[in-house]
């Protein structure tokens, strides 16, 4: 009996052995898989930067050969002309491409080693360059070197959004905007860095690395599109193409001391740019030119809204660039607000504001307070309809295999996260920590599709509303605030929330540009450390550490109009620029 028992016991143990060993097995067997599979990636990722660094080479070389083929030509002057003066000079045979081409390259080349914002040279420069000796009718980028943001679709290369699944994928044919750049004479020399994923405006990914800003390498130049804007604040580029979902192209414009113009969703085509979340429509993504000044945004929109676009994408509505509309000389009346009662901005961020207003009253504008309602709704909804409509899913995916980059950790721990966990984490964080509280609860999104449709209809309703605010004081255009200077870098991958500057003209929909204004004072960094926030919470705390030590750093203002009202956008920005200019 006994030893029956004993023989049962033993096979029973043996089982449980088995089982885990079994277990052990499996284990041991998913970890060399696991390990594996990051080799690869990091495989896939080394011979992704040799082809970056082969692409380099080559345009060395170019540069070199250009230089043993025309001795004594000096690119400085050609770097110093505005953007209006190089198309004069270009279309008129004064200048080159090639030289202005090459010396472009020669300038991007040095701002990169300095900076790590540009992912690859287009090799097939050189063939655009060719293909203009050829071309009868001058347009007016004619010659014009210009770069493009990463994710904008360029024919024989990934749009990777810092994302190893895509680096595979090669762009069969050029997207649409860069179909007319290039129809219009410009040559699309170069492409620039991006967050991974590029929802977030720390510009840093697993595979081209970090980029610094041209003003202090110890500060981020913002993003998403952030080797675009710390090429062109470096000198490296005249011209780019950046993206905007809230605030990619003023952010970083602003961050990097320049100027950048998102237009109205699909006044310029965005066919052939990989979306930043699939699917989502309720926030459209909006493509703009970013430059030095304000003049050149506007030759860009002039030379980009012309037939081409409008036959390749019947999509885009046909309008013209409306000169009279940009030219016109009758006293706007503007509406202004120092803050946006979500976010307290910055004494800087404060004092250029009031000062522009000063300066745009003594031009014989009409300002008047205008009080922007709700912008904590719309923060939230923006987290909400935008990012986590789907609870996070899509975005999320995203990461699977891929080496998730450090800036990204704390927001891809959010899109993984399950509902159960946010509303617990909500219901924790409520007493003590209310907008922490309230961002994961916008985070577990709609969780049915009537759901989602009510959250699209509480978004209409919400622009309904705020058009009719801005037409009771009947204005023209608004003058707000613009998040800066330029943060620590480290800051932006932490602190989203004072984007509540930029989404908001995103989920509304309105055009929306940023010049730069003048430059942080020690005045400024003094009234810092006495920065509370609305809400003296880790927030604003951690916002008053961002902006620190920051005197010198470029700053800005944003204009803003209504839907289709980009030329009255262009010229309060033209406005502004020039009153801030001048002595
Ligand atoms: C860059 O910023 C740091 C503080 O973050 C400051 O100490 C340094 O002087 C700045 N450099 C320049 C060139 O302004």
């Amino acid at each position: 009996m006994q030893v029956k028992m004993a023989a049962v016991l033993s096979e029973h143990l043996l089982e449980g052995k088995l089982l885990v060993s079994t277990g052990c097995i499996l284990a041991a067997s998913l970890l060399v898989l696991r390990w594996r599979k990051r080799r690869q990636i990091r495989r896939r990722i080394e011979e992704e930067r040799k082809r970056r660094e082969e692409s380099v080479r080559l345009m060395r070389k170019a540069i070199e050969k250009y230089h043993e083929q025309n001795p004594g030509v000096d690119g400085r002057g050609i770097l110093e002309l505005t953007l209006p003066e190089l198309s004069q000079k270009l279309r008129d045979g004064a200048l080159t491409p090639e030289s202005v081409l090459y010396s472009y390259i020669e300038k991007a080349l040095e701002v990169n080693d300095d900076l790590n914002c540009v992912t690859v040279f287009l090799g097939d420069c050189e063939s655009q360059l060719k293909g203009l000796r050829d071309c009868s009718v001058r347009g007016p980028l004619y010659g014009i070197p210009v770069s493009i943001k990463e994710h904008v679709g360029y024919q024989g290369h990934p749009s990777t959004c810092g994302l190893v699944q895509y680096l595979d994928v090669l762009e069969e044919e050029d997207s649409f905007i860069v179909n007319v750049l290039k129809k219009q004479g410009a040559i699309v020399f170069t492409k620039t860095n991006v967050p991974q994923t590029l929802l977030s405006a720390e510009t840093s990914n697993p595979i081209y690395g970090k980029t610094l800003n041209p003003h202090n390498k110890t500060k981020g130049p913002s993003g998403s599109s952030g080797g675009e804007a710390a090429l062109i604040g470096g000198g490296g580029s005249i011209l780019g193409i950046g993206t905007d979902l809230g605030g990619s192209i003023r952010l970083p414009s602003s961050a990097c001391g320049i100027a950048g113009f998102k237009p109205t969703p699909n006044r310029l085509s965005t066919h052939g740019i990989r979306p930043c979340i699939d699917g989502m429509t309720a926030v459209p993504l909006c493509v703009g030119p970013m430059a030095r000044d304000i003049d050149s945004l506007v030759l860009t929109m002039k030379a980009l809204l012309c037939d081409e676009l409008f036959k390749l994408d019947p999509n885009v509505p046909p309008l013209y660039f409306n000169e009279e509309k940009f030219s016109s000389v009758i006293p706007l009346r503007i509406g202004y607000y120092e803050e946006d009662g979500f976010f307290q901005p910055n004494p800087s961020m404060r004092r250029v504001l009031l000062e522009t207003k000063k300066l745009l009253e003594e031009a014989g504008h009409q300002l008047v307070p205008f009080t922007p309602p709700r912008v904590d709704f719309a923060y939230y909804m923006f987290l909400k309809t935008a990012l986590f409509s789907d609870e996070g899913k899509t975005v999320g995916d995203k990461f699977n295999n891929n080496i998730v980059d450090p800036n990204m950790e704390e927001s891809h721990r959010l899109y993984k996260m399950s509902s159960g966990m946010k509303r617990f984490l909500a219901f924790c964080l409520r007493p003590i920590f209310p907008r922490m509280s309230r961002t994961l609860l916008s985070a577990v999104g709609a969780r049915t599709v009537t759901n989602c449709w009510l959250d699209q209809t509480a978004l209409q309703d919400y622009q309904t509303e705020f058009i009719r605010e801005w037409r009771k004081l009947c204005l023209d255009v608004v003058l707000c605030p613009m998040l800066g200077p330029a943060f620590n870098i480290g800051y932006y991958g932490r602190l989203l929330a004072p984007i509540s500057y930029t989404m908001l003209y995103n989920i509304l929909q309105f055009p929306a540009g940023v010049v730069p204004v003048g430059s942080v004072t020690v005045d400024d960094e003094k009234d810092l450390k006495h920065y509370r926030g609305y809400n003296h919470d880790p927030w604003d705390k951690l916002f008053r550490e961002a902006v620190a030590d920051g005197v010198g750093l470029p700053l800005s203002i944003q204009c803003v109009a209504l839907p289709y009202q980009d030329e009255l956008c262009l010229r309060l920005m033209k406005e502004v620029e020039t009153l801030s200019r001048r002595p």
